[in-house]
């Protein structure tokens, strides 16, 4: 049975027909009946969670190219991002950013396979339209929202309007700044909220930061090595050391954990009979890193028994 997050007695309205229990943000003072997903258990926890999923993203992927091949994110972390979005049953996402809507695609696919939840999509162009248009006429419009700006000027104003969302993807600019802006104003809005985040290009071999990636210049591995995290994900890393309630801390990233890139992959490929490694299979061979790194904010206790 594959679900992030489970919880002790929950209210009939949370159960489902199978008797699942599917949560998208666990109330105050519910317990996880299900550990979260870690370093230690993410191979097997995504495995489950590929066997339910893998025909599902197999639909997804044959209609993806169609829409946009157009984006940084790798392929498998977008495919935990979609079952990720499964197993938590999200109601409301926020994506930031969508830029051509790579990432959008995974999301959109899967709210719409969850028959709930409405996306939110952040940027300061219109690039999106192709994939989000594309994809909308496949599974069916009506869950997409844009909001064109700054999202440091947009962010505040749309909660005001939707209330906080359950996930957040954060793909925007990847400074130093944005991640002070996102952990010095955005996280504290989350406070007490059981909330699913992910913040991609943390562990990023090809570029330190967005300067570096518009220039189209290499990273100087003389002075940041491939293992070392970019300056937005050195300075998110670094929240995280001191938050007492943060949880379910993960990442495959091939420069910082090649050992569970390739555990993940030989384990991908035995279900889909296909290797993303391999520079013929999958959409986009040629973009491995997968650099996000996933949690979860204010994390509710286990419940006794649960380890
Ligand atoms: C790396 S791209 C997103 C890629 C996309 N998630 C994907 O998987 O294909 C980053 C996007 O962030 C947007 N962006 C950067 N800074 C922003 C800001 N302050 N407000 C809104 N969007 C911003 C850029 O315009 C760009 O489209």
């Amino acid at each position: 049975m594959v679900v992030a997050g489970k919880i002790c007695a929950p209210p009939p309205a949370w159960r489902n027909v199978s008797n699942r229990v599917n949560v998208g943000a666990t109330a105050p003072g519910q317990c996880l009946v299900e550990a979260p997903i870690n370093q230690y258990n993410i191979v097997e926890r995504y495995h489950l969670a590929y066997k339910e999923y893998q025909n599902h993203i197999n639909m997804l992927k044959s209609h993806a190219w169609k829409c946009s091949l157009m984006g940084q994110s790798s392929e498998m972390e977008l495919e935990m991002t979609y079952m990720r979005i499964r197993m938590t049953q999200p109601d409301l996402v926020y994506e930031l950013s969508p830029n051509y809507g790579f990432s959008t695609i995974f999301i959109l696919w899967a709210l719409h396979d969850n028959h709930r939840g409405r996306l939110y999509s952040f940027d300061t162009h219109e690039r999106y339209h192709n994939a989000a248009n594309c994809i909308g006429n496949i599974v069916g419009g009506g869950r997409f929202n844009f909001i064109l700006g700054d999202v440091l000027q947009t962010f505040d104003q749309t909660v005001a309007l939707t209330g906080l969302p359950n996930m957040l993807f954060l793909d925007s600019a990847h400074s130093r700044e944005m991640a002070i802006w996102y952990t010095d104003h955005v996280f504290p809005m989350f406070s007490g909220r059981h909330t699913y985040v992910s913040v991609h290009e943390v562990h990023n071999p090809t570029f330190w930061n967005d300067q570096d990636l518009f220039a189209n210049k290499e990273r100087d591995l003389q002075i940041w090595p491939a293992w070392m995290a970019t300056e937005e994900g050195l300075t998110i890393s670094d929240w995280l050391l001191f938050q007492p309630y943060a949880c379910g801390i993960h990442s495959m990233a091939m420069s910082r954990w090649p050992a569970i890139y390739e555990a993940m992959n030989d384990m991908r490929a035995q279900i889909f009979g296909a290797d993303l490694r391999n520079p013929h299979a999958g959409l986009r061979p040629h973009i491995q890193e997968n650099p996000t790194l996933f949690f979860e904010l204010n994390c509710p206790e286990l419940c006794p028994g649960v380890s």
